[in-house]
């Protein structure tokens, strides 16, 4: 038996929280962007992939608010590159706290305390305790669905990943301690890993 769920008949906010049910756990993209007054605004999405590794090209979903962009994807549009930060376990405070509504002329990264320092092929600056940033150019914006969420996607031109991290040309998973999505509160860190030995055992 299973429940069978017509997305015709689910309104918006059903069909959201099938989806944020369905696709989990969610990487987080913790995403710094230039105000145009100079500020730098900070905001999570979860809505995130990698769609290319040749050129590396991220892309994020980011949804419309009453109708109109958020801050991250206008700032975007209009400075064409943003830094990527994938957030430690231990900051889920305050990746929670950086998605509150601020007007766009506070800055997040003020309010919380946070460090930020130069990036270095793009004007907006990094997170300073980041274990991951991602320095991006914009590819491009496309549009869908009935609400108008924007997906960004944009071109890594700079990886920046802390030196103890990277090991052998591979990131140490189990160092990163990424932190992930649930849906609205609720959130979920990196249970333990296991791999196929070549005799395909699980060790
Ligand atoms: C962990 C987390 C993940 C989120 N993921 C998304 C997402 O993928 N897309 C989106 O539009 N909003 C997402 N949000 C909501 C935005 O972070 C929120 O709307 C934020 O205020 C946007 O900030 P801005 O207006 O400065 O861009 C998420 C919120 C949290 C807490």
């Amino acid at each position: 038996m299973t429940v069978q769920l017509d997305p015709a008949t689910l309104d918006a906010a059903a069909c959201y929280r099938l989806m944020t049910g369905v696709v989990v756990p969610r990487p987080i993209a913790w995403v710094s962007t230039l105000h145009e007054d100079g500020r730098v605004n900070l905001a999570p999405f979860s809505c995130y992939t990698f769609v290319s590794y040749e050129p590396i090209l991220v892309g994020i979903s980011i949804g419309r608010r009453a109708g109109a962009p958020k801050d991250t994807a206008a700032n975007i549009q209009r400075e064409r590159e943003f830094v990527l930060q994938v957030a430690h376990e231990s900051e889920a405070a305050l990746v929670h706290a950086s998605a509150e509504p601020f007007p766009p002329t506070v800055s997040e990264v003020e309010q919380l305390g946070l460090r930020t320092e130069p990036s270095r092929l793009v004007r907006t600056p990094r997170l300073s305790t980041a274990p991951v940033a991602l320095e991006c150019a914009l590819e491009q914006v496309m549009t869908f669905g009935n609400a108008g969420s924007q997906f960004v996607v944009g071109r890594v031109v700079l990886a920046h990943v802390r030196d103890e991290l990277y090991r052998d040309g591979k990131i140490e998973t189990d160092q990163l301690r990424p932190l992930a999505r649930i849906a609205g509160p609720s959130y979920a860190t990196i249970g333990r890993l296991f791999r196929f030995r070549p005799n395909g055992q699980r060790g």
